[in-house]
């Protein structure tokens, strides 16, 4: 049964990437963007969640098997918690009505491997909370003139969405409705996100020491596209909850070998 896809921040990079191999495996795909995709949606905001979550639905004609949340920004900038958080959350409770409905329905998110790095506490709390006005308030205090200070927002609205997909996941209306709900983490990858940070000597050796790579360096997006392919697919029956380090080693660099000892 051919299945239908719907994708958010499908006209660039990663998302781009999975909804090219989708369609090329005869999937339909409904792609989701602030424009130059099927649907022009702002998923910063809660209308533009609303309304584009509505028109996929019209457009699939009640019937979606799949979601993959791939739309996000890096800016250190409080729309970032908006759109990489609130923009994935409520997007997908908004389908998930339909996604019951579905045979074999799944959910895959994009997270990153900032997870790992420091985080606003308050920040990543106030998002697990649900509350998008304390959320941008607590991001707002955060956009200082070092844009390092900013960067937390990304790092923090990765954590949150991690932390998000591995306590939703195991609940009635994701693991007791069949729909295994899962995050892919990259490193660095190929796409006008990072552009600007592989442009120069500088910025590059920045990266490339807060993000090791030991296994092929960077990226491209189809590197990720076929992990969320599989994550969404009929074979993935029992994995879920996961963030699961699709970044060259870097988690492995980061963390080590103990990340096991939670119970000891
Ligand atoms: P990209 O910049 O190529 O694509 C992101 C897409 O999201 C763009 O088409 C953009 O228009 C869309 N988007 C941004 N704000 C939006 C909004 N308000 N409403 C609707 N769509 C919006 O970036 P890329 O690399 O494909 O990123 C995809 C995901 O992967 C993001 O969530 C990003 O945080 C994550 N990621 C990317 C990494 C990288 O190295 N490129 C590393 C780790 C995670």
């Amino acid at each position: 049964m051919r299945r239908t896809y719907v994708i958010t921040g499908a006209a660039s990079g990663i998302g781009a990437a999975t909804a090219e191999l989708l369609k090329e495996q005869g999937a339909s795909v409904i792609g989701i963007d602030l424009q130059g995709s099927d649907i022009d949606a702002d998923l910063s905001t809660v209308e533009g969640r609303k309304a584009g979550a509505q028109e996929a639905l019209e457009r699939a004609g009640g019937k979606i098997d799949a979601v993959i949340a791939s739309a996000g920004l890096s800016h250190p900038i409080p729309v970032t918690m908006a759109v990489n958080y609130f923009g994935v959350t409520e997007f997908l409770e908004a389908l998930l009505p339909s996604l019951t409905q579905a045979q074999a329905p799944r959910v895959a998110v994009v997270s990153s491997m900032a997870s790992l790095q420091t985080v606003a506490a308050d920040l990543v709390d106030a998002a697990l909370a649900g509350d998008e006005a304390r959320a941008l308030e607590i991001a707002a205090s955060y956009v200082t003139d070092d844009p390092q200070t900013g960067s937390v927002i990304y790092s923090s609205s990765k954590r949150a969405i991690s932390r998000w997909v591995r306590r939703e996941s195991i609940k009635p209306q994701w693991a007791g409705a069949g729909i295994p709900l899962n995050a892919v983490a990259p490193g660095v990858v190929v796409t006008p996100m990072t552009e600007q940070l592989r442009s120069s000597e500088e910025t590059l050796a920045f990266v490339d020491s807060v993000v090791p790579m030991p296994l092929n360096y960077h990226q491209s997006p189809e590197s990720i596209a076929h992990q969320l392919i599989w994550l969404t697919s009929v074979e993935n029956t029992h994995t879920t909850g996961q963030t699961i380090y699709n970044d060259g080693g870097c988690d492995a660099v980061l963390r080590g070998d103990d990340v096991w000892s939670w119970n000891d």
